[in-house]
Parts: C-alpha cells; structure tokens; sequence
C-alpha cells in the first residue's frame, strides 16, 4: 500500500481498519509509524550516551533533556503538558468527554548505568506515536488519554525505584524526599531542587481518576524469545525487597595476623553471597534474589577487609514466600556473626509488595493481540513497573515485547522492530478500545 507518509515501513498486514470496538474512523486507516517510533527511540539513546550503553540517572542534566524532549513531541501533537515538581510529565489528549476518568499510557526515560536504549523509552515513544497517529487520524476517543513519563522508575539510584509513580499515586510525599538519599548521600529533596523542577506541586491521582492505565516495556528476561512469543500479557508484577548487610570485622596487615586470629569481613560476606543464592532456590524458586553491588574497606590488597558492604535484590510476587525467604537471611547472617565472630547488620532499603493486575485490561490485551493474530503469553513481570504503582489506584495491564537473549539493563539491549511494531499496534488498539468504553 502506498502511503501518504514518508516512512511507511510498517508490515501491511498490521494495518488495522479505522474501526476498533464498531467504532469507524472516517475509513481512515491507522498507519502505525514503526520508523517514527525507532528514529525516537534512537533520539532518546543519544541522550547520555557513554562508550558503553547510555546512562540517564533521574534528575541529571541528561534524563531532564530526555523529558523535555518527550514534553515537546507530545505538544507537537497538541496535547496539554506538564513536568511536575518531583519529574514527572504528563500530556493530557482531549476526548469528548473531558469530565471522564481518562485512559493513560506510559512508562520511563531514566535508565540504569550504562543501561540500554529501550528499557522504559520503550514505554514512552510508544505512547508518544500512538497519540500522534491517533492525532494524524484525526480521531476522538471518548475519554480523553494521559501520557506518563514517570520519574525516577530505576532503583538504581537511591536504592528505591518508581519515584514518580510512587508521588503520582500518594505512596511518597515531599517530606519523606528529604528522607530518600542516593549513593551518594545526596537527598532526593536535592535532587529535584538542583533539577530546577518548576512544576507545581506533584501530580497526585487517586482511586477514580484514571479509568485504566496501560504500558508497553520489553520483557527484560529469556521467556517470550524461548517460547517465540511476540507479545507478553503481564499477569503479575514482583516487587523488590532491598536489603544492606554491613559486615565489620577487623582490618590488620595481610603479611602478620595468624590465620586463626583475623576477622575477615569479605570472607564473611562471601558466606553471605553464596548463602543468600542457597537460601533464595530453596525457599521454593518462585523468587529471586542477588547480592548485587558491594563495597569493601580498606579495599588495599596488603590490608584484611575490614568492613563489607553488601546490596541485596529479592524479588517475589509471593508475599509468604518473600517473608520467608528474608527471615532465611536473617538466619544466615546471625549464624555467620556468631561463626566468624564478627559484627552484621542488616537494613531494609525497600520492602514492596507484588501486584495481580487487572482481569478487565488483561482481557482486552488479549482480544487485540488474538484479532492480530500475534501469537502471546500470559506471564508474570520479574522487574518491577510504574504499572504496579498504578494498579494502586486503578485497572492496569502490561504489554511486553521479547528482548534479545533476555539481556536487559546493559547495553546490548535490543529489542527486534518486528515485535515493537506489534507490541506498539496492540498498545494502540487497546488504548482505544479503553478509551471508548
Ligand atoms: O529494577 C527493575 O525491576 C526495573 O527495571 N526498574
Ligand atoms: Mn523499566
Ligand atoms: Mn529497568
């Protein structure tokens, strides 16, 4: 089909008719831009790219270009928009009935350290195209549709992920921002001071302002590409539970102290990594859980370890499997103390609990990606979402895409334009059909 847009790259068969739930658009036919999408995509990798992968830690100079870059395609379609006071933006595409809860879209343009170029941005270039091909069509939706780019969805951080969602629901307030400090110890209050925010205050929606939320991300795991699936529809989201185990033991020179008389914190840490791993698969391997960041002192090759610094990252939607497979650390660590005769303490960074997401929205995911013919699978997410901050205050589901080897947050990232252009047409239809109902 020939196309009056420059860059029809997009698979005739994923035309879809301009009628979506009996609804005819002017016969128009709603020509996902697949190369739209990919050349914004590739936009936001450029921004804090490094030599390897691009970094766009929330509130730097970097990530606040990517929103206002976002901010700004979303007014070249028309829409309203906003960057509130703790990041977060919102576009706001009228529908004839402005007085109803609207549909919203979205996801994150933060990353991790040399992160990839479609964790998140995924999310938000999709929401960006679908109301830009929705505008093009010129079609009206019942309810008007919210685009989101939250801020601040990566933990890695301040060790506490899902920021903006977490204001944007009411799980965080202004004054617990001095609280939340990053590596560095810098507050988030800080943070989103230097940042220059000049929004209002934060966005806050409650239970009955959004009729449904929806967001597209890629599966950031193996599952999809094992079973060749293009579409996941999410059934579940884990959450974190972040711990810090400090370990001090006694530092000395490596040459003089006996064997039997040191006080080795990375020895002991060691025993905690290997046993962490031990006490996560037989709790019964429906979670997961790794020591992933550590620091040591005085990290001098002629020097014993002194102290030891441990991160650990458990994940389960269980929360009875989650209980007791912290209490299994607990365990482990007071028996290492006692063993190694030195000092553990152990802190919760982060404790959240997973979420079942929305039938209703899961059935539509799944009408779309059967009246596609995209072959999908219901499954639950691993890494934690914005949406499961949304499901606190309305219907919620997920759209993911395989990603190449299952390998995420790293730079080789890649997600195949096949599978976005599908996972982009079932956003869009679906963002219709909940934006019609
Ligand atoms: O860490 C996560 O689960 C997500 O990628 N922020
Ligand atoms: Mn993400
Ligand atoms: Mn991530």
């Amino acid at each position: 089909m020939s196309s009056c847009w420059p860059y029809a790259l997009v698979d005739p068969n994923t035309y879809f008719a301009g009628y979506i739930s009996g609804h005819i658009f002017d016969g128009v036919r709603l020509m996902i831009m697949l190369r739209r999408l990919l050349d914004d995509l590739e936009g936001f990798s450029r921004i804090g790219k490094e030599t390897r992968g691009t970094t766009r830690l929330a509130y730097t100079d970097d990530w606040m270009k990517a929103q206002t870059v976002a901010k700004e395609l979303l007014e070249a379609t028309g829409m309203e928009t906003d960057i509130d006071s703790v990041g977060n933006l919102t576009g706001i595409r009228k529908g004839r009935e402005t007085g109803l809860p609207p549909v919203a879209v979205g996801s994150h343009l933060d990353t991790v350290p040399e992160g990839g170029n479609f964790d998140g941005a995924l999310g938000v270039a999709s929401a960006i195209e679908v109301v830009r091909a929705l505008d093009e069509a010129r079609v009206e939706t019942k309810r008007s549709i919210q685009v989101n780019s939250f801020a601040c969805e990566e933990g890695s951080r301040f060790g506490v992920g899902c920021i903006g969602s977490k204001f944007m629901v009411g799980e965080l307030s202004l004054n617990s921002a001095q609280e939340i400090r990053d590596l560095n110890g810098v507050t988030l209050s800080e943070c989103i001071q230097k940042a220059h925010l000049l929004g209002t205050e934060p966005i806050v929606k409650k239970a009955g302002d959004i009729a449904a939320y929806v967001e597209l991300h890629i599966e950031q795991g193996p599952v999809l590409e094992n079973l060749n699936k293009p579409i996941g529809v999410v059934t579940g989201i884990a959450a974190p539970t972040r711990l810090l185990i400090e370990v001090r033991g006694r530092t000395g020179h490596v040459g003089t102290v006996p064997m039997k008389a040191r006080k080795d914190a990375l020895v002991a840490g060691a025993e905690i990594i290997t046993g962490i791993e031990k006490t996560v698969t037989e709790t019964d391997g429906s979670g997961v859980g790794t020591v992933s960041r550590i620091e040591m002192q005085p990290n001098s090759v002629t020097a014993i370890p002194g102290s030891v610094k441990l991160w650990v990252d458990l994940r389960y939607l269980d929360e009875e499997k989650r209980r007791t497979c912290v209490e299994g650390i607990r365990r482990l660590a007071a028996n290492v103390m006692s063993k190694r005769e030195v000092d553990i303490e152990l802190k919760t960074l982060t404790n959240e609990h997973g979420t079942m997401l929305s039938p209703r929205v899961i059935n539509v995911l799944k009408q779309v990606a059967d009246s596609f013919g995209y072959p999908y699978h219901e499954m639950p997410s691993g890494a934690m979402h914005d949406a499961a901050h949304m499901a606190r205050i309305t219907d919620v589901g997920m759209i993911f895409v395989p990603c190449r080897g299952g390998v995420s947050h790293a730079p080789e990232e890649f997600a195949d334009p096949s599978h976005i252009e599908k996972g982009l047409n079932v956003l869009h239809k679906t963002l219709l059909t909940l934006a019609n109902q």
